[in-house]
C-alpha cells in the first residue's frame, strides 16, 4: 500500500465560514432547500425513512441517465427474453453440488449463520445425530417466504437449510419445508421431495436477496444522502468525499418504493413484472428484514451499523479486501479535516442520528475512528457491496433461481410434481425482462475512475493538492486488489471495472 509523506496542516482559508448557522444559503448545494427524510409513507415502522421531495436537477439527471434506459430495454430486449424463456422453459432441478456452491460461497452466502440456535435445534432435533455438538453446522433461513402473497397457481413456502461443513466444504444435509404437511424435514435420500425443497430454497434465496437483504444496502442510506446534501456546505471535504457516491440514488430509490410502475408493485400489465404475487407481499419481505420476524432468531430486525458484518465465506473475504482499501483512503482524508469542519460534522451526525438511531451520535463523531468508520461504511456499501450483489446474482443462471414456482408443495407429497409446467414461458420471459432492466448491473458511473471534486473545498492549495494525490493513490490501490485476491485464491465476484460508484440500479 502506498502513502504520501507529507501531510499538510489542516487549516481552512476562512475559519469564520464554519459557523454553521451563519452561513449564507449559497454555501449549500440546494440553498438550504435540499432533500430531507421523513417516515416511510407506506410503512412508517417497517421500512427505512424515505426521501420524497427531490431536487429537480437530480430528477432530470436520473431520467436522462437511467429512466430512458428502462424504456429502451422494455421495447428492445423482449426477443432475447423470449428466446431464453423458450430455451429454459419448465422448472429445473438443481444438483446438490450446485446448490451447495451457490448458497455456500457466492452472494447468497451472506445469509449463512454459523451454528444451530436453540430455535433451530428444536426444529431439527429428530434429524440431528447424537454427536451433533462435535460437528460444524451452518443455517440459511428462508422463512420470509411464508409472508409472500402468490398469485393463483403460483406457490412459495418458507424453508430452512442446514449445512454441515466437511473438509472445508458446506454440504446441505437437511431442509425444513414449511408447507410440506406430512414430512416437513427432508434429506438427500428423499428423492423428489428433496429436489423440490432445493428449488423452493433457491426461490427463497432470490427473494431474500432482492427484496430483503439487498434493500438494506439501498434504503437506510437515503437519509444520510439527503442530510449530507442539505447540511454540509459545498466546500467541506466530507461532502465532496461523499457526493460521487450519492449520484442518482435518491430518485432511484423513490421510484422503486413509490411508483406504481415499480417492479416491487409487480403490476402484471408491465412485461417486466416477474415476481410471484402482489405488491403487498413483496413489501412484507422488506419489512421482514427491517423489523424482523417474531420468534425467529434469524430475523432480528435491522440496526444500522458502521461495522462490516462478518460472515464465513469467500464472498466476505472479497468484500473485505475492498473495504480495507476504502478505509485507508478515508482515514488519510479524514486526517486532513480541520477543527472548523469537524464542528459542522457534529451537526451532520446529530441530524442523521435522529433518523438512524444507531448512527454515531454527534458527541462521539469527533473521535476520528468513528468518523472514519461511518464514511468508509457509506462508500463501501453503496459502491462495492451494492454492485457485488447485483453482479453476483446476475451470474447465477436464472433457471436455477426461480422467481415463480407452479408446483403446490402439498401435491408434491402425493408424488405429483409436474416439472415441465412448474414454470411457464411467460414466467421466465417476465423474469428475464426484469433481470435485464433492474437486476443486472448497468453502470452510469464507475468506482475505479472516481475523481473527487476537492478543488471546491475551503482549504489551502497545498491541502487540495494533497487530497488530489490521495485520490490518485486510492484509484491505484483499487486496481491492485484483484491481483491480491488472485494470490489469496479468493474468487473475483465482480471485476473492479464493473463496480458502480453509487446505487444506480
Ligand atoms: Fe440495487
Amino acid at each position: 500500500m502506498q502513502t504520501l509523506n507529507q501531510q499538510p496542516t489542516s487549516t481552512t482559508q476562512q475559519t469564520a465560514y464554519y459557523e454553521s448557522d451563519n452561513l449564507p444559503k449559497e454555501a449549500f448545494l440546494y440553498q438550504r432547500q435540499g432533500p430531507w427524510p421523513q417516515p416511510s409513507p407506506r410503512n412508517p415502522k417497517g421500512e427505512a425513512p424515505a426521501v420524497l421531495r427531490l431536487p429537480r436537477k437530480e430528477k432530470e439527471a436520473w431520467k436522462k441517465k437511467i429512466g430512458r434506459r428502462y424504456f429502451k430495454n422494455m421495447w428492445t430486449y423482449w426477443p432475447k427474453a423470449l428466446s431464453y424463456a423458450y430455451k429454459h422453459r419448465g422448472l429445473h432441478k438443481i444438483k446438490d453440488e450446485e446448490f451447495n456452491h451457490y448458497l455456500g460461497s457466492g452472494v447468497f452466502s451472506k445469509f449463512l449463520i454459523k451454528g444451530l440456535s436453540d430455535q433451530k435445534k428444536e426444529i431439527f432435533k429428530e434429524f440431528l445425530p447424537d454427536d451433533f455438538d462435535s460437528k460444524e453446522y451452518y443455517v440459511i433461513d428462508f422463512s420470509l417466504m411464508s409472508y409472500t402473497k402468490p398469485f393463483e397457481g403460483i406457490y412459495a413456502t418458507g424453508t430452512i437449510v442446514v449445512f454441515e461443513k466437511v473438509n472445508g466444504e458446506l454440504i446441505a444435509k437437511l431442509i425444513y419445508v414449511d408447507q410440506y404437511k406430512d414430512k416437513k424435514i427432508v434429506r438427500p435420500i428423499d428423492g423428489e421431495l428433496w429436489e423440490l425443497a432445493k428449488v423452493y430454497a433457491m426461490q427463497g434465496a432470490a427473494y431474500k436477496l432482492i427484496l430483503s437483504e439487498h434493500a438494506l444496502l439501498h434504503f437506510p442510506f437515503d437519509c444520510i444522502n439527503a442530510i449530507s446534501k442539505s447540511t454540509l456546505p459545498i466546500n467541506t471535504i466530507v461532502l465532496q468525499l461523499l457526493l460521487p457516491h450519492f449520484e442518482h440514488t435518491l430518485v432511484l430509490n423513490k421510484v422503486v418504493l413509490n411508483s406504481t410502475a415499480s417492479p416491487v408493485e409487480n403490476d402484471q400489465k408491465f412485461p417486466y413484472s416477474g415476481f410471484l404475487g402482489d405488491g403487498d407481499g413483496q413489501r412484507s419481505l422488506v419489512a421482514c428484514a427491517y423489523s424482523g420476524i417474531e420468534g425467529n432468531d434469524s430475523y432480528n430486525g435491522y440496526h444500522y451499523s458502521k461495522e462490516i458484518e462478518k460472515f464465513d465465506s469467500p464472498y466476505y473475504s472479497f468484500l473485505l479486501e475492498y473495504y480495507n482499501v476504502i478505509k485507508k483512503f478515508v482515514t488519510e482524508v479524514v486526517n486532513v479535516i480541520s477543527e472548523e469542519e469537524l464542528n459542522l460534522i457534529k451537526d451532520w451526525a446529530k441530524h442523521i442520528n435522529q433518523w438512524l438511531p444507531t448512527f454515531t451520535p454527534s458527541d462521539e463523531i469527533l473521535l476520528k475512528d468513528n468518523l472514519i468508520e461511518e464514511l468508509t461504511m457509506i462508500i463501501w456499501d453503496v459502491s462495492v457491496a451494492h454492485s457485488a450483489d447485483h453482479y453476483s446474482f446476475a451470474q447465477v443462471p436464472s433457471y436455477l433461481v426461480p422467481l415463480r414456482v407452479r408446483v403446490n408443495p402439498e401435491d408434491a407429497e402425493k408424488g405429483n410434481i409436474d416439472w415441465e409446467n412448474g414454470m411457464n414461458i411467460k414466467d421466465m420471459f417476465r423474469y428475464r425482462m426484469e433481470r435485464e432492466m433492474f437486476f443486472k448491473p448497468t453502470n452510469v458511473s464507475n468506482l475505479f475512475n472516481t475523481e473527487y471534486n476537492f478543488d471546491l473545498v475551503n482549504y489551502s492549495d497545498g491541502t487540495k493538492k494533497y487530497l488530489k494525490d490521495l485520490n490518485a493513490i486510492f484509484l491505484r490501490e483499487l486496481e491492485e486488489v484483484e491481483e491480491r485476491l488472485k494470490q489469496k485464491n479468493i474468487p473475483i465476484f465482480i471485476p473492479l471495472k464493473e463496480m458502480a460508484r453509487s446505487i444506480q440500479y
